[in-house]
C-alpha cells in the first residue's frame, strides 16, 4: 500500500535537509478530515530552522513538489494540512485488501522471532470458575494477535496441577470417601471431588487445631515423596478434572501447544534450588529457604517451606529456566491477574539475581482486573457462589437462543449459531475495555444488540453477507469495478479504517492489548452502519453498485478476521 506518510516526509525532507525518520514520527493525523489527511506540526522543526513555526510551514508549502498523491496543502498556524487524492487512496487500499485476502492485516514484525504466551493456567482440583475467564481469553486472543504478527507462538498452560489443594482433596477423600460417590462411571464425579474440596477447605478454615490444615500438609508431603498410593490419586483427580475443563476450553475453542503444569517441574526444581545456593542467595529464616529481597522493598521469596516442600514460586522459577532453554524466547508473556503482581515482581527480581537479567527483560506480565457485576462487587466472591465458567457459557447460550426463538425461529442450525453468538458476546465483553480495568459484567450490556457488543458486530457482518447475496452480482474480478465511483465521506471514512487495519494488530501486540482491536471493529461496524443508513447498496447504476459491493464485502471480511483474532467465529446467518 502507498505509504503517505512516507510520501510526504520524504517530500519534507527534500526541502528541509531534515532525516525523513525523524520527519516521519511527526506526522499526525487529524482529529476530523476537514482538517485534511494528514498533518504535519512545524513547530518540531522551529529550533532546528531558527524560524518560527507559520514561516516554516509556509516555506514548505511553496517548495513542495506537486505529486498525484496529495491534492491539495494548507497552512493553519504552524501546522501543514495535507489533503490526499481520494481516488488513489480508494484504489490502493481496496485493490491491496482484494489481492492479499485472508492474509489482509498480518505482518512480518516478528519473523523470526518466537513469543511464549502463557494463559488460562486454572488450579485443577478446584471448579474452573469465572475468575479464569479472563486470562483464558486474553491470552487466546494475544496467541492469534502474536501470530499474525509473524511471531512464531507456543500457547502454554501452566496448570496449577501440584501444591496444597492436591493435599486438601486426598485428606478429604482419605476422611469421607465413604460419603461420596466417587466410582469412575460417575458422570458428576468431578463435582463429587469439587464438594470434597469445599468441605474440606471451610472446615479446615474453622478449624482452630490446626489439625486439618496438618493433615493436608501430611498428604502433600507424601506426594512430593512420591508415596505410591499418593500419585495414584493425583494422576485420577488431575485426569478427572482435566477432562472436565476441555468442555469449557472446546466452547471457547482455546487451543494450547503445551500444557506443562506446576507438576511438570517437580524433577526440575531441585536444580534451581543448587542454583540458588551456589550464588549464595538463598538463607534461612523461621525454618524455610528464602531469597531475601529487603533491598527491593519485597517480602522475602519463599523457595523451600519449613515443612521441607517446594512451592508455587519455587515451581516459577523452574518454569522460567525451562523455558529459556526450550525455547530460547524474545518475549515471555504471563497473562495473570493484578492480584499476582507482587509474586511475579518477586520472581523476576530472583530471576534477575541469578544472573538471567537478558530474559527477564524479555518478559512481562500481563496483568488484568476482576470480573464484577454492575454494582462493582466482585462475581463469585461470596461464600459459596462460585461461578462455574461453563455453566455461564451454558446460559449464554441459551439466553440467545430464547431470542433467536421469538425472532427468527426456524433458522438453520440454530444450536451452532447461538453457540457464536452467546460465546462470542461474553468474549467481546471480556475484551472490551482495557484489560487493567475491571470487567463489568451484566447479561444486559453484553447481550445487548444494539450496543458496542460482540452480538451488534456479528449482526453488522451478517448484513454485509446478506446484501451481497441478495445482489447476487459478480465482483470478483477487480479489474470490472470502477473504484473511482466511490467517494461518499462515509465510504472514505470506512476505507481509512480498513486502510489502519494492520497497524491496529501490530498495537494491539505491542501493547499487549487486545481491546485496541475490540475498539477498532466497533468502530468499523459503526462506520459501515452510517454508510448503510445513507446509501443503497443495490442500486440502479450497476456501476456504483459493483463498487459499493466491493467495500461491503471487504469491510465485512475485516470484521470476521478481526473476530476471529479476538477468538470469536462470526455466524453467516443469524
Ligand atoms: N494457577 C494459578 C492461579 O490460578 C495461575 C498461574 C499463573 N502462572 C504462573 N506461572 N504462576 O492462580
Amino acid at each position: 500500500m502507498i505509504n503517505f506518510k512516507e510520501v510526504i516526509s520524504k517530500n519534507i525532507a527534500e526541502i528541509t535537509n531534515i532525516d525523513k525518520k525523524e520527519l516521519i514520527t511527526y506526522i499526525e493525523i487529524p482529529p476530523n478530515s476537514e482538517m485534511g489527511d494528514y498533518a504535519f506540526p512545524c513547530f518540531k522543526l522551529a529550533k532546528t530552522l531558527k524560524k518560527a513555526p507559520p514561516m516554516i510551514a509556509n516555506e514548505i508549502k511553496e517548495q513542495y513538489k506537486e505529486n498525484e498523491y496529495i491534492d491539495k496543502i494548507e497552512v493553519v498556524g504552524g501546522y501543514l494540512n495535507f489533503y490526499i487524492n481520494k481516488n488513489i487512496f480508494v484504489k490502493d487500499v481496496m485493490t491491496e485488501i482484494f489481492n492479499k485476502k485472508e492474509e489482509y492485516g498480518s505482518s512480518e514484525i516478528g519473523k523470526g522471532k518466537t513469543a511464549v504466551i502463557e494463559y488460562s493456567s486454572p488450579n485443577i482440583a478446584k471448579p474452573f470458575h469465572i475468575g479464569h475467564l479472563r486470562t483464558t481469553v486474553i491470552g487466546g486472543a494475544l496467541y492469534k494477535i502474536y501470530k499474525f504478527t509473524g511471531y512464531n507462538v507456543i500457547g502454554i498452560n501452566h496448570l496449577g496441577d501440584w501444591g496444597i489443594q492436591f493435599g486438601k482433596v486426598m485428606a478429604g477423600i482419605s476422611l469421607w470417601k465413604d460419603e461420596y460417590n466417587l466410582s469412575d462411571d460417575n458422570e458428576e464425579l468431578i463435582n463429587e471431588i469439587l464438594k470434597i474440596y469445599v468441605r474440606f477447605s471451610k472446615q479446615e478454615k474453622e478449624d482452630e487445631t490446626g489439625e486439618m490444615n496438618n493433615l493436608a500438609r501430611k498428604w502433600f508431603i507424601k506426594l512430593e515423596a512420591g508415596d505410591e498410593e499418593a500419585v495414584k490419586l493425583w494422576k485420577w483427580i488431575s485426569e478427572i478434572s482435566l477432562k472436565e475443563y476441555e468442555k469449557t476450553y472446546n466452547l471457547l475453542n482455546s487451543k494450547f501447544d503445551s500444557y506443562n503444569g506446576e507438576a511438570f517441574y517437580n524433577d526440575k526444581m531441585q536444580a534451581v534450588v543448587e542454583e540458588l545456593k551456589e550464588k549464595a542467595l538463598l538463607e534461612e529464616s523461621q525454618g524455610a529457604q528464602v531469597v531475601n529481597l529487603e533491598k527491593y522493598d519485597m517480602p522475602p521469596c519463599i523457595v523451600i517451606t519449613s515443612t521441607g516442600t517446594t512451592i508455587y514460586a519455587t515451581r516459577d522459577l523452574a518454569a522460567f529456566m525451562y523455558r529459556m532453554k526450550e525455547y530460547d524466547f524474545d518475549k515471555l508473556v504471563y497473562v495473570v491477574g493484578g492480584e499476582q503482581q507482587l509474586h511475579f515482581k518477586q520472581i523476576f527480581k530472583v530471576l534477575e539475581l541469578m544472573g538471567y537479567e537478558e530474559y527477564v527483560s524479555k518478559t512481562q506480565h500481563v496483568s488484568f482486573g476482576l470480573v464484577v457485576d454492575k454494582d462493582g462487587e466482585k462475581i463469585g466472591s461470596r461464600k459459596g457462589n462460585s461461578v462455574s465458567l461453563e455453566d455461564i457459557l451454558k446460559q449464554s447460550i441459551n439466553k440467545v437462543k430464547d431470542i433467536m426463538n421469538s425472532k427468527n425461529p426456524d433458522i438453520e442450525n440454530k444450536e451452532e449459531i447461538a453457540r457464536k453468538i452467546g460465546v462470542g458476546a461474553i468474549i467481546f465483553n471480556d475484551l472490551s475495555a482495557s484489560r487493567i480495568k475491571d470487567e463489568i459484567f451484566d447479561w444486559d450490556t453484553i447481550l445487548n444488540f444494539n450496543g458496542e457488543t460482540g452480538p451488534y458486530v456479528q449482526f453488522m457482518y451478517v448484513r454485509t453477507r446478506s446484501i451481497l447475496e441478495k445482489a447476487n452480482t459478480d465482483i470478483s474480478n477487480i479489474d470490472n469495478i470502477n473504484l473511482d465511483l466511490i467517494k461518499e465521506e462515509e465510504a472514505i471514512e470506512i476505507v481509512k479504517l480498513m486502510a489502519n487495519f494492520e497497524q491496529v494488530i501490530i498495537n494491539a501486540m505491542e501493547k499487549n492489548e487486545p481491546s485496541i482491536l475490540t475498539r477498532y471493529i466497533i468502530n468499523l461496524a459503526q462506520a459501515f452502519s452510517s454508510y448503510y443508513a445513507k446509501y443503497t447498496i443495490i442500486c440502479e447504476d450497476k456501476e456504483v453498485e459493483k463498487g459499493r459491493l466491493l467495500l461491503t464485502k471487504q469491510v465485512g471480511d475485516v470484521i470476521k478476521k478481526g473476530m476471529e483474532l479476538l477468538g470469536i467465529d462470526c455466524p453467516e446467518k443469524m
